[in-house]
């Protein structure tokens, strides 16, 4: 089964899967959404993203139909529904064969057209799984290159960044300019010149001795994948500041990488035109990587139940 979809607790088949063209989360991105990974078919770090889908919620003012308990019985239910029957893919990372993704999306619902959120009834809960489209192995062999968008003084994106919402045409565009200089993922920079984050990703660099992230107050998503890698240079004593980085100081960084839960830890050699260090991932980064997917996979065969709660 390559992809299944369950709408408002009805598990369907993608061509059956459909919902109203008046719901506000079509017409205008009024909804909230997550997306989870699996690691031995088991979600990663489902609370946490269930807590980011409450938080982004309370952010816009949406009231989700049901509670977590339910929302993770739903994506359970669906990612098991979903399983088996993958295509082989020889160009994909080893470690993600067999895995899902499911992506969690609760709109507002519909109603009377208009953009007054008092008109919406009925919000609508939809759970998309399918298999996992991670990059590519040669990505994380190669490293992958960013494109800066944004230039200082430009016109930010709108929104609340820290909400995770489906109003996306921004990092859309984003997206687009960068993949028209053949980048793999868009950098999105603050008026000032500043690296936020990724348009669907988070951004660290090694500067000197330490990892470099920017802090949650440059106006960026508190990224699940960022929480753990923090949490994971605690644990190896990894130096790590969450401080402002400029375009210059991330281009002159010795390591770059992206992190996003289909992603993981994913090395940049390239930002813009500038090369980053000597044009191939970095110790900290396959380091990190490698500490990471251990990680992952303790907690998927259920030594450690939540992120920063050990095995001791
Ligand atoms: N995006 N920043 C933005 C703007 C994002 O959209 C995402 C994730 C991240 C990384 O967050 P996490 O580590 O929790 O996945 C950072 C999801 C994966 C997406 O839109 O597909």
């Amino acid at each position: 089964m390559p992809a299944i979809v369950n709408v408002n607790g009805r598990i369907v088949a993608p061509q059956d899967a459909a919902i109203s063209v008046f719901d506000r989360g079509f017409l205008y991105g009024d909804s909230v959404y997550e997306v989870v990974r699996t690691y031995r078919e088991v979600p990663f770090e489902l609370e946490a993203h269930l807590r980011r889908l409450g938080a982004s919620a309370r952010r816009i003012e949406l009231e989700l139909p049901f509670d977590a308990s339910r929302l993770s019985r739903e994506v359970e239910r669906t990612l098991a529904a979903s399983r088996g029957g993958d295509s082989e893919d020889a160009e994909a990372a080893p470690w993600n064969a067999g895995e899902r993704q499911a992506r969690i999306v609760v709109t507002r619902g519909s109603g009377e057209m208009g953009l007054d959120p008092g008109l919406a009834v009925d919000p609508a809960l939809v759970v998309i799984a399918l298999p996992l489209r991670g990059p590519p192995l040669r990505s994380y062999r190669e490293g992958v290159s960013a494109w800066p968008v944004g230039r200082a003084g430009s016109v930010l994106r709108g929104g609340d960044p820290a909400a995770k919402t489906g109003e996306h045409l921004f990092h859309v565009l984003a997206v687009r300019e960068a993949r028209s200089h053949g980048a793999h993922e868009a950098l999105l920079l603050d008026g000032t010149g500043k690296v936020a984050e990724g348009a669907s990703s988070n951004v660290f660099a090694v500067r000197g001795d330490r990892l470099v992230t920017p802090p949650l107050a440059a106006g960026i998503l508190a990224g699940v994948t960022r929480g753990v890698v923090l949490d994971l240079c605690r644990d190896l004593g990894v130096p790590v500041r969450e401080e402002e980085l400029p375009l210059a100081a991330l281009e002159e960084a010795s390591e770059a990488f992206l992190t996003s839960t289909v992603r993981e830890i994913l090395p940049v050699i390239r930002i813009g035109a500038r090369v980053v260090g000597d044009g191939r991932p970095g110790k900290v980064t396959e380091r990190l990587h490698a500490a990471f997917r251990r990680r992952a996979d303790l907690q998927a065969r259920g030594r450690v139940y939540d992120s920063g709660a050990k095995e001791r």
